[in-house]
């Protein structure tokens, strides 16, 4: 079948306020023309014109190369902007859909529903439909008495009686190309609004005794995003459409209010995401996780069996069976293996670390290269910063780390070794040795006798916060 897809991409998007193009803003992760585009390609239409205006750049960054763009110079209006693609659309025999850029919710089915509907007819268009609630502002879809469709009229242009129709035009098409291209060229802009209206081609085939079908569809895929509102709605509509397909694939989402997961994202069956957790970018989820509550991962892959609580991540890999959180923060470039634990106010960045390791507590980790079996004791830092470069230092299997300890930029602690707990460590610490250092620890008897300061008999004289009340 031939069939091409021409999207109405030029418009400036004032209202919503913005220094980008409207269509660029994204909805669950990816810019609400990159949901048309990709509606397109699975509803079978890869051969996608798009008619962009002066924010041009904007999109093409999104889209590449693998679409082709018209520039309207002016806008004046959607029939004359699908004009600007009739060199793509001369000499074609097959169909045209017409789409609006900014219309995330789109499907693929819906799409396809109307190219069956055109293919599997005599119609010379089949208009994308929907019932709303309040049609205000929107084009309504005049019938016969037989329920045939006749024209639109835009709102305002209708008459009260017309008003009161609640089928609305989506702004979403499929054409016979020729007979499109035949319509488009007899547009006029005498109307209310001094456009060239794209839905006047409907009432023109029509005049010309061609039938125009209609397939309707729930409201919500048509809605388009015109400002910051409709672009939060737009995201609850599809962020509940995400959860539910992961739901369907047997991921527990405890509050769906509160669960926010991008389009690409990938969970694993009988994981469980708790509040407050948004899952980004193509994060990566494997099985039997849990998630959450309050953590943000983005472009995060995770192992099975991991646990991740009140934590951040991102582009990262994080093995499995590991316990992550509550409030770690795992940077890029990290690696972490599996069965490891990374506890409380513990921060890794571009390091791995090995299976079974531990950092319970109040650990940095930069840079550096951890091994199995690691005990970072609480408090330790790899010093991995000497104000110029950054270098890691290199931690081999089963070490452990005395807490309180600093391990500086470029060392490396040797298989098996221990280093003492308040440890500056500057120099590498052999394999199977222990490394300490600190100052050694001076005693001196009976100090406190000597110089009268016992404290415990009078506490309460000396503890400040009462004696300055
Ligand atoms: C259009 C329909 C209306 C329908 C509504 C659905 C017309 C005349 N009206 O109205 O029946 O109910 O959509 O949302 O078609 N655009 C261009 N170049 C232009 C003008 C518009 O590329 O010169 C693009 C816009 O960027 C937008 C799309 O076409 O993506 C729709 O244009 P808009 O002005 O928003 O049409 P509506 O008044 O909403
Ligand atoms: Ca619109």
């Amino acid at each position: 079948m031939d069939i091409c897809a021409v999207v109405m991409a030029a418009g400036n998007g004032t209202r919503m306020k913005s220094k980008h193009s409207k269509v660029v803003h994204q909805v669950a992760g990816k810019p609400i023309i990159q949901w048309v585009a990709d509606a397109l390609c699975e509803a079978g239409c890869n051969e996608q014109v798009y008619i962009v205006g002066d924010m041009q750049e904007e999109i093409r960054d999104v889209l590449g190369e693998s679409v082709a763009y018209v520039f309207q110079e002016k806008r004046l209006g959607t029939g004359h902007a699908v004009m600007q693609a009739a060199p793509f659309l001369e000499g074609r025999d097959g169909y045209t859909i017409v789409l609006p850029g900014d219309s995330p919710m789109v499907s693929a089915a819906t799409i396809t529903a109307a190219v069956e509907c055109i293919s599997e007819s005599d119609y010379a268009a089949v208009i994308i439909t929907a019932t709303a609630e309040d049609p205000t502002g929107y084009g309504r879809i005049i019938r016969d008495g037989e329920g045939n469709v006749l024209r639109i009229v835009e709102h305002k242009d209708a008459s009260d009686e017309e008003r009161k129709v609640r089928e609305i035009n989506s702004s979403m098409y499929v054409f016979k190309t020729p007979l499109l291209l035949s319509a488009l060229g007899r547009l006029s802009a005498g109307n209310a609004q001094h456009e060239y209206y794209l839905t006047d081609t409907i009432g023109i085939l029509i005049g010309d005794g061609h039938k125009v079908g209609a397939v309707v569809c729930d409201f919500d895929d048509t809605r388009g995003v015109n400002d910051r509102v409709q672009l939060m709605e737009a995201g609850r509509i599809i962020n509940r459409r995400i959860l539910e397909k992961h739901m369907m694939n047997g991921v527990q989402i405890i509050d769906a209010d509160n669960t926010w997961i991008h389009s690409a994202v990938e969970i694993g069956r009988d994981s469980i995401i708790l509040p407050g957790t948004s899952l980004m970018g193509n994060t990566v989820i494997g099985e039997d996780c849990i998630i959450g509550e309050n953590t943000r991962l983005n472009c995060v892959q995770v192992g099975d069996g991991t646990e991740i609580d009140h934590s951040i991540a991102s582009q990262c890999i994080i093995g499995a069976d590991c316990r992550i959180g509550p409030f770690s923060h795992i940077r890029p470039d990290t690696v972490i293996k599996d069965h490891v634990t990374i506890g409380a106010y513990v921060e890794v960045k571009n390091s791995t670390v090995d299976d079974y390791t531990r950092a319970r507590h109040l650990t940095y980790i930069g840079d550096s290269t951890v091994g199995k079996n690691v005990n970072f004791g609480c408090g330790t830092v790899t010093c991995n910063y000497d104000g110029q470069d950054k270098v890691g230092c290199v931690i081999e299997d089963n070490v452990f780390i005395g807490g309180n300890s600093n391990i500086l930029s470029s060392v490396t602690l040797g298989r098996d070794s221990y280093i003492a707990a308040g440890s500056t460590i500057t120099a590498d610490v052999p394999a199977l040795g222990l490394g300490i250092g600190r100052s050694k620890q001076v005693n001196k008897e009976d100090w406190v006798t000597k110089k009268n300061r016992l404290r415990g008999a009078n506490f309460i004289k000396l503890d400040s916060r009462r004696t300055e009340v």
